[in-house]
């Protein structure tokens, strides 16, 4: 009798473990995975180099439809995008994702920057980085602030570093003399190795008070200290959240501010309302005299100007999270340790939002308020909001005053072409024509 019971119990064990895989593989999003490691890596990179990535989606979006499955960067992975994908990805906590980017990024920022933290971990380094990072970055260049590196050929070193650091971030993880990916992880060995130098130069200088906390932000990292006075942040959480701050800083906040200069050579009227305000500013200055957080308060319109270009060419096209457990999104299960690829901003241009999605309008944000929730999204949302957004609010505010008061440009490449290495990098760099103009 205990047998046929122990057959019974197994036998009802295994069908239900069938029906939840029949059930499972039925709602799996559906696509297809591709060829194992590459699956469709290498047209969704096309695309972005082309700048027909918003095309390449949209054709998924009609075969497949809103939800799908394909395979990038090694992992397989759901495609989602919308007001209700913003929200889910920005404000799902721990148990549900966990931000883990894709391999090649991974690789070659480190496993202990914040994009791959999670939870108390998160928490405990955010915290550390935004105040230190607020006190300490000022407009002037990050480079010297982070590094004490000056200009010089060492400095023009490190950014060609970071270059190719950033060229293989979107890549495929494969690791051969000849690739991309290659190339990244070298400079980024070369920049850690350079990194872990200059802290152990500047955890000596600290140590022996010949340097104060607030002199960059590596000795204000090493500073933080617990109640026996050891370091809180170990060297390799130091190493990778620098490097993170560098790319993060270097790759967006230019991206935007060369998007704003080729924006306003093309449209007059926009050049000249944002010239007059920033003009109006400069006027109520003495000669020499610095410009005032309440003078930033003020770049109301060039803000708004800032806001549209982010908009139509926003720095980060998306993210990655990866699913903890099977979860269930939009009636299809997306199974344990899936990634989800998020397309920000593709509610940027959904005309149901933003009306004449392809006319480059500031007027839009003059009610910020009256804009649905979650879909106006460059700098994130939720607990992984950029946290460099108000530095770079002023990097930019500041760089435009300043170029627009002093220089009046002309584009010396008229064709409106960019790709996107991952970020937007417009034909030739934006060649530009440059004369001062007479001060005011
Ligand atoms: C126009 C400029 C910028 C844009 C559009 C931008 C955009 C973003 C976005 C969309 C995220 C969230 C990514 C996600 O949720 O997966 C992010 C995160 C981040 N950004 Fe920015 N960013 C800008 C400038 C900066 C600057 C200047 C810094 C630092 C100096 C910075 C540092 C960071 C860091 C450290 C994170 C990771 C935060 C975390 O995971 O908790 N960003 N940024």
């Amino acid at each position: 009798m205990n047998t046929i019971v122990a057959i019974f119990l197994f036998l009802l064990q295994v069908f239900f473990l069938l029906a939840r895989r029949i059930r499972s593989s039925k709602r799996v999003p559906p696509g297809s995975l591709g060829f194992p490691v590459i699956g469709q890596s290498l047209g969704l990179l096309r695309a972005m180099k082309a700048n027909t990535a918003e095309k390449w989606l949209d054709e998924r979006v009609q075969k497949y439809g809103p939800i799908s499955k394909l395979s990038l960067f090694g992992k397989p992975t759901v495609f989602i995008y919308g007001q209700a994908a913003n929200k889910f990805l920005f404000t799902s906590d721990g148990s549900v994702l966990t931000s883990k980017q894709p391999q090649s990024l991974k690789m070659i920022l480190g496993d202990r920057c914040l994009l791959e933290m999670n939870d108390e971990d998160h928490k405990r380094v955010r915290d550390a980085l935004v105040l230190p990072l607020m006190k300490t970055l000022t407009f002037d260049i990050i480079c010297s602030l982070l590094f004490g590196l000056e200009r010089g050929a060492r400095r023009d070193q490190v950014v060609r570093y970071f270059q190719q650091m950033i060229e293989g971030m979107w890549s495929i993880p494969i690791n051969l003399p000849f690739t991309r990916f290659n190339r990244s992880i070298k400079a980024s060995k070369d920049v850690q190795k350079m990194l872990k130098q200059l802290i152990s130069e500047k955890r000596h200088e600290f140590d022996n008070n010949l340097a104060s906390s607030h002199q960059d932000l590596i000795t204000c990292l090493l500073s933080i200290r617990g109640e026996n006075k050891q370091e809180l942040m170990s060297e390799n959480e130091i190493i990778h959240n620098v490097m993170l701050i560098m790319v993060a800083g270097y790759a967006t906040s230019s991206v935007l501010i060369t998007f704003m200069v080729r924006l306003l050579a093309k449209n007059p009227n926009i050049h000249a309302a944002v010239l007059k305000e920033q003009e109006e500013i400069a006027q109520s200055k003495s000669p020499g005299e610095s410009l005032t957080w309440e003078d930033l308060g003020n770049m109301k319109y060039t803000w708004r100007v800032a806001m549209e270009t982010m908009r139509m060419f926003p720095p980060i096209f998306g993210g990655f999270r990866q699913t903890v457990k099977d979860i269930e999104y939009g009636g299809y299960l997306i199974p344990k340790g899936w990634q989800i690829f998020l397309v920000t901003a593709k509610t940027h241009m959904n005309s149901s939002i933003f009306q004449e999605p392809e006319k480059f309008d500031p007027a839009r944000f003059e009610n910020t308020a009256s804009l649905p929730p979650y879909n106006f999204v460059p700098f994130g949302g939720g607990a992984r909001i950029c946290p460099g957004y108000k530095f770079a609010k002023i990097e930019t505010l500041v760089t435009i005053h300043y170029l627009v008061t002093h220089f009046t440009w002309k584009l010396c490449c008229t064709d409106d072409f960019f790709s996107r290495d991952p970020t937007p990098v417009p034909t030739q760099g934006l060649p530009i024509q440059i004369i001062p103009r007479k001060p005011l």
